[in-house]
């Protein structure tokens, strides 16, 4: 007999997750493994900011221990709101500002305000999680498959053939899995094909909804500008929630502090959502927060120190696979942009593993290197491209560059047993 919701029988967890339970047993039976998997930092190579760190002991000090404000303390949604503009230029008064426990909850809550049972969202693959948020609130799904010559970003060609169809589109630059952003053109273009779409459904017709998760846009590198859709086109607004977050780009994924931006009555939504759920983020991590926000210098400090080490990483793995491309390994890698994440290309379809397998599924060329090499990678049928993809995301995170040498040994030897197939 069915004893669980529809909803809970078709939920199922994080394949990236999966990977690291594997991961971490080959680890607790004392195998070396360089674990590039995960989205998240290792804080002894990248602590949260020292600042931040004290202001928050000294608010448990302070007893700041009692329950928040529903929505954030004021305080902190007006650092919020003087920090997006001073490193965006977003006008967002501190009352369109929700504060959450990390992004995820505000994600969550955007997409039940937002959507009925059987209403469609549109997202990109490669994408994080909008599948999960999609079965959630029971969406009807539209995926676009996105290609590297795009910046791994759907274009508005593919996108308009759905827009009369679609609630929410879900966008996310700069992109998980894929360290990449949006062009200007790319996303004005989007977002004018939104408001044409708006236009033509009126007053009396639900409008088609833009999620822009902006939440690694503080991490971009040398040439890559981030752009967002209120900025390009204000007009865009009424229709935008903006998701961000302390957890990437100051390294404090633990921390649990998110915050989204939107019009007054879907935030004000959205909070009584997440009231109900109790996702406020700890009350003196928030006034500790909105203390160290409000140090220019040192956040500046901090941003420009957390982008010089990731992208010193980036480039190492970047250069790393070239050179292994360069001696006739069919590897490849696209230049690095954002976020903390290396798009990898694998191409092992053509070739057999040493005991005979051919290695043309993620999974396949995922297991083959973990066994292999001790170098772990998530395939992108994680991010919902088919089984056969040959694309993998390597996260720098948890990496130290002197570990380079040893892991592109680890690949070379892996790579070297390889077969081509008769
Ligand atoms: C694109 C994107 N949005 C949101 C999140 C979630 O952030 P948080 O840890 O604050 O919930 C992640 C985490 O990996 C992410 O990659």
């Amino acid at each position: 007999m069915k004893k669980l919701s529809n909803m809970s029988d078709g939920l199922v967890g994080s394949q990236i997750l999966e990977l690291a339970e594997q991961i971490k047993q080959k680890i607790r039976e004392g195998e070396k493994i360089y674990n590039l998997t995960i989205g998240d930092f290792d804080p002894s190579i990248f602590p949260i900011p020292q600042e931040l760190r004290e202001e928050i002991a000294q608010a448990y000090i302070n007893q700041e221990t009692n329950y928040p404000a529903s929505n954030g303390i004021p305080e902190l949604r007006e650092a919020v709101s003087a920090f997006i503009k001073r490193k965006g230029g977003l006008d967002y008064h501190a009352n369109d500002i929700l504060v959450s426990s990390g992004a995820r909850p505000l994600i969550f809550a955007a997409y039940l305000t937002l959507i009925d049972q059987g209403e469609k969202v549109l997202f990109p693959v490669p994408s994080w999680n909008n599948n999960f948020y999609s079965h959630i609130a029971g969406a009807d799904t539209i995926l676009i498959e996105t290609s590297p010559a795009d910046n791994f970003m759907p274009t508005a060609a593919q996108i308009a053939p759905y827009i009369e169809e679609t609630t929410l589109i879900a966008l996310c630059s700069p992109l998980n899995p894929t360290g990449t952003v949006f062009t200007r053109t790319q996303l004005e273009e989007i977002c004018d094909l939104i408001i044409a779409e708006n236009q033509r459904r009126g007053e009396n017709q639900k409008p088609v909804y833009l999620l822009f998760d902006q939440i690694y846009w503080n991490l971009v590198y040398k040439d890559a500008q981030h752009f967002d859709p209120v900025s390009l086109r204000p007009e865009i607004r009424p229709y935008t929630i903006l998701i961000d977050g302390l957890s990437k780009a100051f390294a404090a994924t633990g921390l649990r502090l998110g915050w989204a931006y939107g019009p007054a009555d879907i935030i004000h939504k959205m909070k009584l959502l997440l009231a109900h759920v109790g996702a406020w983020a700890s009350k003196p991590v928030q006034s500790g927060t909105s203390n160290y926000l409000k140090n220019n210098e040192v956040v500046d400090d901090f941003l420009k120190d957390i982008k010089e080490k990731l992208v010193k990483r980036l480039d190492m793995f970047y250069e790393g696979f070239q050179q292994l491309k360069e001696k006739g390994y069919p590897v490849d890698a696209i230049t690095p942009q954002a976020a903390l994440y290396l798009t990898v290309k694998l191409d092992l379809s053509e070739y057999t593993s040493p005991n005979g397998e051919v290695l043309d599924t993620g999974k396949k060329v995922y297991q083959y290197l973990l066994d292999s090499s001790g170098v772990a990678l998530v395939p992108f049928y994680a991010f919902g491209l088919e089984e056969s993809s040959v694309w993998h995301r390597l996260s720098v995170g948890t990496a130290e560059l002197s570990q380079g040498e040893d892991i592109f040994n680890r690949l070379e030897i892996a790579l070297s047993k390889l077969k081509k197939k008769s």
